[in-house]
């Protein structure tokens, strides 16, 4: 068949619940917080579901026990894939762009995603994996990185997915946490002009772990690896085998497990600002409604439109805006395997015109990397297709705002400006685009069912504006929406004390906020010891315990500060009682056990040895002092009287790198 594939012609999705003008916003965003059990009813029902609900929402936030949609039964992938087939079956779903431009652009429409994910589904199973058994994904962004994740999801088990940047430790970590059985991956992936050997870090993962029993490597850079007798098996090999037991004359099938509401869908490590990173979990139905209603009304979807999230889905980003989003809603995602600055830094660009992308979703670290390169690399590329421009992961600065939307939106297309996290599932905060107001800078406004409100330390709602008409406070939401976090794998008490303990009966995001006299938010940034480098969460207290973890050191405080591109860079103060090498070769040492210990990300991009750290006599370090001093402040560092030795606030002040 040589039909061309795109657009408008086999779409039948039509969208009632999409929100059209700023006065139906109005009068939804009311109708959610009046009566949000009518209101995530009547929005349920443009789901499918084996047997309806029995009750909407049950919830307190001081166990927290938060439950959507409590005795419906359903499965995410009949309601991602089969319930399109009828009329979409040809439409692209997945559009996949190579990282490397001349390598074949594949197209999965829904019919072979369905063949995909049923045939993944039966490796499963053949291997043994059942309902609510947890599989870990280590993968890079190849299409079939999508066919493992809904084929976990069509058998009811749980999927972790670890970015491929994370190290061996990491994913070691992860692996005890959420006691995995199996292991999905590659045998290596392609970023740019590098290769990254994904097996061997798997393989030196599972060193020491009992509780894996299959790995299966998809084929993808063809690099050697070394597979273990009864314990790794080939992709390929596997798929090619269930192939034969799901289709029959001609028919595919594979029945999707019938999941409780309020089964765990997935779960997905993040970093806070104590300990080792904490699995967020999601649950099937409230994670599915509200993916697919957020994806419709910010990204104000259109039945054709190519949809480009450039997240990798090893990120939440990735899962709620390429996968379960766009594919619950019969979209077109289009998956991208690369990076936007190879092999040039017009890759974006390219890759717009090559498939009239209309919507582009990305983060503020991109644009700000990309804008380094002037506007060279967009000169002669048909950018027309571009509809709609969105933004994630961290504050954008209002000359990347700008940027983005003259030289890529040509002024034409509205910019949301989404504000979400892992935990809350989907966008909270964003304009919808082109229907509510935009504002550079600013999120603007919550979604229907999110109800914000400022505290202050003492938990106390701020009312008061400054001298700029603005209110300020730490960012808390009064009430569940369908897709907030249900706990911490396997520590509920860990997800209390993190999210719903800091202020009674609120759930606390971690950031500080504005907000304006049309009551629009402006996201200023973490207020606690979290970092977001590149729109990544990286916690301090993370950091500095790997690079405690080098032999020569002998403590160590992490603080951000501001970075031209990446946001926020990671500045490391260390005490350092080695003997070997020169400084620099002592800063090297130190990246590589950090990028060990955690993974490439979280190096640390200056390293200064110091004598001492700035603490209270209680022994306290003063992260404060710390922070002014790598933001490059040297008169107003406040009170240091209470220092235990407040001259090593000047030796550290005169030594910045
Ligand atoms: C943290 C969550 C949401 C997916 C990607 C990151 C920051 C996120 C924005 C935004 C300002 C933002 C917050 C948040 N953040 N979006 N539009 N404006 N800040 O997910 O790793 O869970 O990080 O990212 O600080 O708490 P994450």
């Amino acid at each position: 068949m040589n039909r061309r594939l795109t657009n408008k012609l086999y779409s039948t999705m039509s969208y009632a619940y999409q929100i059209k003008s700023l006065e139906q916003y109005q009068s939804e965003y009311k109708k959610s917080v009046e009566d949000p059990e009518k209101f995530w009813g009547d929005i349920a029902e443009n789901f499918y579901w084996r047997k309806k609900w029995e009750s909407v929402l049950n919830w307190n936030f001081a166990e927290p026990k938060i439950e959507w949609y409590k005795g419906g039964k359903l499965n995410i992938t009949e309601n991602c894939i089969d319930r399109h087939l009828a009329t979409m079956a040809d439409q692209p779903a997945i559009i996949w762009e190579p990282n490397n431009p001349e390598e074949r652009v594949r197209t999965v429409t829904y019919a072979r995603l369905h063949k995909r994910v049923c045939q993944f589904a039966q490796v499963l199973k053949n291997n043994g994996v059942k309902k609510g058994d947890r599989v870990c994904i280590y993968m890079g962004m190849v299409p079939e990185l999508a066919y493992a994740v809904l084929g976990c999801a069509r058998i009811g088990a749980i999927h972790s997915v670890i970015f491929g940047g994370f190290s061996a430790q990491s994913i070691a970590d992860r692996l005890e946490d959420a006691q995995a059985t199996f292991i999905v991956t590659c045998d290596g992936a392609y970023r740019g002009g590098k290769d990254i050997p994904l097996k061997s870090v798997i393989d030196e993962a599972l060193i020491g772990n009992k509780t894996v029993k299959r790995v299966i490597v998809y084929t993808r850079t063809r690099t050697p690896v070394s597979m273990i007798k009864g314990r790794d098996v080939w992709w390929e090999d596997e798929m090619e085998y269930a192939e034969t037991q799901i289709e029959k004359d001609g028919v595919v099938s594979f029945p999707a497990e019938e999941m409780d509401a309020e089964d765990p869908l997935f779960i997905l490590y993040t970093s806070g600002s104590t300990g080792k990173p904490k699995g967020v979990v999601h649950s099937v139905a409230g994670y599915m409604v509200w993916t697919n209603y957020t994806f419709v009304n910010v990204f104000q979807y259109q039945p054709g439109d190519i949809h480009f999230c450039t997240a990798d889905i090893g990120w939440i980003t990735g899962h709620s805006y390429i996968v379960y989003g766009p594919l619950s809603a019969g979209a077109t995602s289009l998956m991208f395997e690369g990076i936007p600055t190879w092999p040039d830094a017009g890759r974006f660009w390219d890759i717009v015109e090559k498939h009239k992308v209309n919507c582009l979703y990305t983060a503020p670290t991109a644009i700000r990397s990309l804008m380094t390169f002037g506007t060279e690399p967009i000169k002669g590329k048909n950018l027309s297709s571009l509809k709609i421009l969105g933004t994630v992961g961290e504050p954008i600065n209002e000359e990347a705002w700008h940027w983005y939307d003259e030289n890529i939106g040509q002024k034409k297309c509205p910019i949301v400006d989404t504000w979400w996290q892992t935990e809350t599932g989907g966008c909270l905060i964003s304009n919808l685009a082109g229907v509510t107001p935009a504002k550079a800078s600013w999120a603007t406004l919550p979604l229907p069912g999110v109800q914000p409100l400022l505290v202050d330390e003492n938990g106390k709602e701020v009312t008061e504006k400054d001298e700029n008409g603005l209110m300020k406070g730490n960012l808390c939401m009064r009430a569940p929406w369908p897709g907030i976090l249900r706990t911490t794998y396997g520590d509920h008490e860990r997800c209390r004390t993190n999210y719903f303990a800091t202020y009674p009966n609120l759930y606390f995001t971690g950031d500080g906020a504005l907000k304006d006299e049309n009551g629009f938010y402006r996201i200023t940034g973490r207020v606690d010891d979290v970092l977001n480098i590149s729109g990544h969460r990286i916690g301090t207290a993370e950091v500095e315990n790997a690079i405690n973890m080098h032999a020569g050191v002998v403590e160590s405080a992490i603080v951000g500060y501001p970075h031209d591109i990446k946001g926020q860079g990671i500045y490391a103060f260390v005490i350092y009682n080695g003997h070997h090498g020169d400084e620099a070769l002592r800063r090297q040492d130190i990246s590589l056990t950090v990028a060990k210990i955690i993974g490439p990300i979280a190096k640390p991009d200056k390293i200064q040895f110091v004598t001492g750290l700035p603490k209270t006599r209680s022994g306290k370090i003063m992260r404060r002092i710390l922070r002014k001093i790598a933001e490059g402040e040297t008169e107003n560092l406040g009170d240091t009287s209470t220092l235990l030795d407040p001259a090593i606030v000047d030796e550290i002040k005169n030594g910045k790198i």
